[in-house]
């Protein structure tokens, strides 16, 4: 990173070293108490899937640590590109600190710095929502989390099945993540320390779809729990098909338990079309809303964004339309108050550069980072009141150059 830099008040923002840990495990027992040991929260630090010593970033001053941040460099698949992002997590100021800006410092700190690598925007789930809409972050992904009993699942008359996976099968299941990746908007590139990580991970089962020694074009990673000794339950960790009779196959496969399992709960991007298809989409346990409208699992807001480099970030995603759009972004980080350009597509390839008239929209960063990710459409945001237009026609305009499906990750970070 470039020099330890002072915010204000004589705050310095800069990487973290190896005689800082003692001081950053206690600064992170304060603010995520859980079970973990300072053992573990230690390998969290300098034995981190995602990322290194050099990521972790800490708010310093008159030589006391006050707080700590991950700053992970990540990549995110967008409209058939790979865009470099950054991911932040273990965001934390030691309780004495807290109210006086110093998590505010450390974030705009990190925005520079993905800035300074070259990457695009910064991704990051939230422990407050609005503390990150001010700072330009707006939420992107939107969740559900099915709670239903393994019956719900469509059935299929081929009744074809996975199989449990095999050491072999791990290449072709990584080259299966990939080509679903890459056509769509928002699954994270994964290193093979991810991978490994994510196999590793003990309580867990995996099965795929594809003859021995071929290609697998879908798998399911299961974990399976009896709570209190009670039903048992089966959470779908992961679930991945590259062509309709792999899914079809995995969903037969969940199907398939309903002797063993009472309830399945599998988190999906929010507006997944398996939901046109449950046998009964309702929870096991008989929920209902107003007394008429059956549950069948919950909403979650999942992770947020914000664009860091306008022009990088409109050049860098993939366009399924041409066109052309003028641009004037709110952006409090730069010291002229906004960004304004023209976006020009040609061939689905974007370039941004000094205004040339035409069609006008206008917002806030935050707003622009949902536009520009394919969560939010210009449209919407033009009746929500955060973005205006010239003209009616241009919503319409930016509602088919900016389309794309709205993001999901299988990423916790
Ligand atoms: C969440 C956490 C990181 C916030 O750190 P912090 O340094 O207290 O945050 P800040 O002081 O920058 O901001 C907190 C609030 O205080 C306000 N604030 C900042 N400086 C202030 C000042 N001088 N006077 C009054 N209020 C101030 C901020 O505006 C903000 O409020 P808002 O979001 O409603 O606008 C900290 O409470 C923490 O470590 N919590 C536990 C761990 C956690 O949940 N981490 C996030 C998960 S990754």
């Amino acid at each position: 990173m470039e020099a330890p830099q002072n915010i204000s008040s004589g705050l310095v923002v800069r990487t973290a070293r190896e005689d800082d840990l003692e001081r950053l495990v206690t600064i992170h027992s304060d603010a995520f108490p859980d079970a973990r040991g300072r053992e573990a929260r230690r390998r969290n630090f300098v034995d981190n899937p995602r990322g290194t010593l050099d990521d972790l970033f800490v708010a310093e001053a008159d030589g006391a640590l006050l707080g700590h941040a991950f700053l992970f460099s990540m990549a995110s698949w967008m409209g058939g590109r790979e865009v470099a992002m950054s991911g932040m997590a273990s965001v934390a100021v030691a309780p004495e600190a807290r109210g006086q800006g110093v998590a505010t410092a450390l974030v705009r700190r990190l925005v520079a710095e993905t800035r300074h690598r070259g990457q695009v925007a910064c991704l990051l789930y939230p422990f407050r929502h609005a503390f990150y809409r001010r700072l330009g972050w707006g939420l992107v992904s939107e969740v559900r989390r099915l709670r239903l009993a393994p019956s719900s699942f469509p059935a299929y008359p081929d009744d074809a099945r996975p199989r449990a996976a095999r050491p072999e099968d791990l290449a072709a299941l990584r080259r299966c993540y990939q080509r679903v990746a890459s056509r769509g908007n928002g699954l994270l590139a994964r290193s093979d320390r991810l991978w490994r990580t994510f196999l590793g991970t003990e309580g867990r089962h995996l099965f795929v779809v594809g003859a021995h020694g071929h290609e697998v074009s879908g798998y399911v990673m299961i974990a399976c729990t009896a709570p209190n000794g009670g039903p048992a339950e089966l959470d779908v960790v992961e679930l991945v098909a590259d062509d309709d009779h792999a899914r079809r196959t995995l969903y037969g496969f969940l199907r398939a338990q309903r002797d063993q399992i009472a309830t399945v709960r599998y988190l999906v991007a929010a507006r997944d079309p398996l939901l046109a298809v449950l046998d009964e989409p309702r929870t096991p346990q008989g929920e209902t809303v107003r007394t008429l409208v059956a549950v069948a699992g919950e909403w979650g807001a999942a992770h947020m964004a914000r664009v860091v480099d306008v022009g990088g970030a409109v050049s860098a995603r993939g366009y399924a339309a041409d066109g052309q759009i003028t641009l004037r972004v709110t952006e409090p980080l730069v010291p002229q108050g906004r960004v304004a350009g023209t976006l020009l597509v040609r061939s689905g390839t974007g370039s941004f550069g000094p205004e040339r008239g035409g069609p006008i929209l206008a917002c806030d960063i935050g707003t622009f980072t949902q536009i520009w990710s394919g969560y939010l459409k210009p449209t919407d945001a033009v009746h929500l009141g955060v973005a205006a237009v010239d003209a009616p026609r241009t919503a319409a305009l930016a509602d088919a150059l900016f389309a794309l499906p709205s993001p999901h990750t299988l990423d916790y970070f």
